[in-house]
């Protein structure tokens, strides 16, 4: 096991009627509160009623910022964090999925800075120390966002979507109810990424069996056992519940201790992104098998190990490459299973798309238990296709 300090800076808040205890929570807040939202889904079904009622009681001057898009723009956090500076906000609440929870980290560090927070990050290799006081409603679980201080933004203009580092939420108030109203196919793609994030971090350096992934496999195991129980009965709150916690364990660190994590999938699929603008969950479930074969024999170790303790497979009589084989078989079945894409053209992403635009542009990452090449990338995405 590496060396690690473990420390965690967001206070959870689960269950259903969670939001009561943001009433609590915004006492120690100041007056001007900037309520943060999406596209509008929290006005059909009842979230944002309740929440302004629990912030006009609070007695709160709330500044509405909407419109967030899912791959939230560079442009758009620019956008609010002029907001918050004319508004004087004291405080942000990010209600929403993955896309409003970044967005909002970044409004909060740049309403703070003078500097552009892309420059200040990747020009001067500096992260900002000041940051206006969040919280995070969630209403659609899957990214795990709430959980970390990591933004994942469009920068439009760049042609990258990245990782910018901002704010960690003071709280997040993950309550099931909220998300009964998300779209199968929403619930589906966020699992997903639930999944892709611990089998990332699974594998990751050191190989040896250790209690990170034993967590991890636990973890795995919930994910695809409660994705079942929400396609058989979409109202069966108990498995949301599972899952909203799952996507939370997955990035609250628990899970990374002692690890040096892969995370080469999503570099490819962020980069995906920011030329289509797809699907985060469906883009990993297209790229998972495709890059997973090309990381065989490499990584056979720890894809044997999932074949066994994930997926079921009986190991007697089977080598490691058999079980690698068979570990990304019962990962294909499951994604057509699920409903899930299995390529590019199922996601309506072009055959003409400039893949090796994007195989030029993505992060190489030094914890995947393969070194791919920039060529070896585009294979991964032409295959894809
Ligand atoms: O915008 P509204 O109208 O609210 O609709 C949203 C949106 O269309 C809808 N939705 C959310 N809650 C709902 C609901 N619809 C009905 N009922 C509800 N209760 O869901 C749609 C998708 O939301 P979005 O936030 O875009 O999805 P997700 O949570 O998957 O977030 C995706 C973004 O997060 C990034 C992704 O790259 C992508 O930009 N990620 C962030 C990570 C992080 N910070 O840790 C890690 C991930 O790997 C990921 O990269
Ligand atoms: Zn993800």
């Amino acid at each position: 096991m590496n060396p690690f300090t473990y420390s965690y800076p967001v206070k959870v808040y689960f269950g259903e009627m969670a939001a009561k205890n943001l009433a609590a929570e915004l006492t120690n807040a100041g007056p001007n509160v900037m309520l943060a939202y999406g596209g509008g889904s929290i006005k059909k079904n009842g979230v944002y009623d309740e929440l302004i009622g629990i912030l006009k009681d609070a007695g709160k001057t709330v500044t509405e910022f909407t419109g967030i898009m899912s791959n939230p723009t560079y442009a758009k956090a620019q956008e609010g964090a002029v907001l918050a500076r004319e508004k004087n906000i004291d405080f942000i609440l990010a209600v929403g999925g993955g896309s409003v929870i970044d967005c909002c980290k970044i409004v909060s560090a740049q309403a703070k800075l003078d500097k552009d927070i892309w420059e200040l990050e990747y020009t001067d290799h500096k992260q900002p120390t000041e940051f206006i006081p969040m919280g995070a409603v969630v209403t659609a679980f899957g990214t795990g966002a709430e959980m970390n201080n990591g933004a994942v933004i469009t920068n439009e203009e760049k042609m990258l979507k990245s990782a910018l580092w901002g704010a960690f939420y003071s709280f997040a108030i993950l309550d099931p109810a909220y998300t009964m109203t998300m779209p199968m196919k929403q619930v589906i793609s966020g699992a997903f990424d639930s999944l892709s994030h611990s089998m990332e971090t699974y594998m990751g350096s050191p190989r040896e069996v250790n209690l990170s992934d034993e967590i991890n496999e636990a973890t795995q195991r919930n994910i695809i056992r409660n994705i079942r129980a929400t396609l058989k009965d979409p109202q069966d709150i108990q498995a949301r519940s599972e899952l909203i916690w799952a996507a939370a364990m997955a990035e609250n660190g628990i899970l990374k201790i002692g690890k040096a994590t892969d995370f080469q999938c999503h570099m490819l699929e962020h980069q995906l992104g920011a030329y289509t603008d797809c699907n985060h969950g469906q883009g990993l479930a297209v790229l998972h098998p495709v890059l997973y074969k090309h990381m065989m024999p490499e990584a056979n170790h720890q894809f044997a190990r999932l074949a066994a303790e994930v997926w079921g497979i009986n190991p007697v009589g089977k080598t490691e490459a058999d079980l690698a084989e068979a570990f990304v078989d019962a990962l294909i079945a499951f994604i057509r299973e699920i409903g899930l894409p299995t390529t590019f053209a199922e996601m309506n992403i072009s055959a003409d798309t400039d893949f090796k635009a994007i195989a030029d542009s993505t992060v190489l990452t030094g914890g995947c238990a393969k070194k791919f090449t920039r060529k070896e990338l585009l294979e991964v995405l032409l295959e894809c296709r």
